[in-house]
């Protein structure tokens, strides 16, 4: 029989994801684990539990010999970020279900979880309760992943579903998603595709075997979509989704978050609501699919509550793809892409490579062919909200800049 380790716990967080892990943690019989201590940050809010359960001070758990597994569920990033690395420095076992925290600090916190020998997992990071990471980690770990894509924001998909369905206003649907709970707290982070992009970046490490910054990889998201623009959809049979997106084009991953028009054949197409989906594409298998809950309490806490299980055994990320793999990100590509306006003069602020459709009419007017995307950055994306910006799913993805340097290199040496 395999010896499993006793976890005790320190939880960091009792919201949405803290009080549903408490819960799932109190039901699970196979679990050798106990929250010894619970860390928030208001002492005002009103919670599930009596008072005397909750600490404010960090150090109630960072100093603490007896714990060691620290459990990260809280919203801000920057103190997530002094807590995991602390806790790393005092030799415990790390468990964080923050997307924004991991994208942003990858480097930092894979080294120095490293050097102190301790195990950092994040299933819950990226589309909630659906078992990626670690299945990318263990059953993809070598190098036959070509591409994966995901609706990795319940937030925008919900939006874009109910919009889909009922031809409401974006703003009233989004309060509705808000009020059901998944959207994040500053909703910027879910409808620009920030959200979608640091999940991407954490499947991009895990499929690639490669370390990407968030200004590396264009977001662009679902806030200027258009009543029409959803009409336009409908009419050719295609469904919107904001897709998180990376495929492997020889040596090269193009990657991006974008709105992508779905066919009904797209795995993309039937998952509906707040359901996440991630596609995940390899040589020999060819195209496999999990879809479920990507937010909310229990889905989220189930996630996190397979990893402290993996704790037991002491398991840890091998990351064997970041020495083996040699890929870079693609810097330029083109693709098909869909450009609406409402004031025409707009529609030229995208050179098209090529145009293939083309309307326009005094109140809505739109473009269809292929993009550079080089000419877009997040900034273009936030500073012109008259233009919506979609890709076509199907498309051929065309990078470009690679080309134009072997071209380049040819001519000198020609
Ligand atoms: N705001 C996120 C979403 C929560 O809507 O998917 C889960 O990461």
């Amino acid at each position: 029989m395999y010896m499993r380790n006793r976890l005790t716990i320190g939880l960091f967080g009792f919201g949405c994801v803290g009080s549903g892990l408490y819960q799932v943690l109190n039901q699970s019989t196979l679990l050798n684990a106990n929250i010894k201590r619970i860390v928030v940050k208001d002492p005002n809010k009103s919670r599930s539990l009596p008072d005397e359960n909750f600490s404010f001070d960090k150090n109630v758990i960072l100093n603490d010999p007896e714990i060691n597994v620290v459990v990260e569920l809280i919203d801000d990033a920057d103190a997530a970020f002094n807590i995991v690395t602390e806790a790393f420095k005092k030799g415990k076992y790390v468990v964080s279900a923050n997307k924004k925290l991991i994208a942003e600090h990858l480097d930092e916190l894979l080294d120095l979880a490293k050097q102190s020998n301790v195990s950092f997992l994040y299933e819950a990071s990226a589309c909630g309760s659906i078992p990626v990471i670690r299945n990318l980690e263990e059953y993809y770990n070598n190098d036959s992943l070509s591409g994966i894509e995901g609706i990795c924001n319940g937030t925008s998909n919900y939006i874009l579903t109910r919009l889909n369905n009922e031809l409401k206003s974006f703003d009233e649907i989004l309060l509705d998603a808000q009020e059901a709970g998944f959207a994040e707290s500053d909703p910027t982070l879910d409808i620009d595709g920030f959200d979608s992009k640091y999940k991407l970046q954490i499947l991009i490490l895990h499929s690639f075997g490669l370390k990407t910054k968030p200004e590396e990889v264009l977001n662009i998201g679902i806030r200027h979509i258009k009543t029409k623009d959803i009409l336009f959809a409908k009419e050719k049979g295609l469904r919107l989704r904001l897709i998180s997106y990376a495929k492997k084009v020889e040596d090269r991953i193009v990657a991006f978050v974008a709105p992508l028009f779905v066919k009904e054949n797209s795995f993309a197409y039937d998952i509906n609501y707040e359901f996440n989906g991630v596609s995940i594409e390899a040589l020999f298998s060819d195209k496999q699919v999990f879809t479920g809950k990507g937010a909310g309490s229990f889905p989220t806490a189930s996630a996190v509550l397979s990893d402290v299980s993996a704790l037991q055994f002491d398991y840890k990320y091998e990351y064997k793809k970041l020495d083996s793999l040699n890929v870079e990100l693609a810097d330029a590509i083109e693709i098909k892409a869909f450009v609406s306006v409402s004031d025409s003069r707009n529609l030229d602020k995208l050179q098209f490579t090529t145009v293939e459709e083309e309307y326009a009419s005094p109140e809505y007017s739109y473009r269809v062919g292929t993009l550079r995307i080089d000419q877009l950055t997040h900034d273009f994306y936030r500073n012109n909200p008259d233009l919506f910006i979609a890709f076509y799913h199907d498309a051929d993805v065309k990078i470009v800049s690679n080309i134009d340097k072997e071209e380049l290199i040819q001519e000198e040496m020609s």
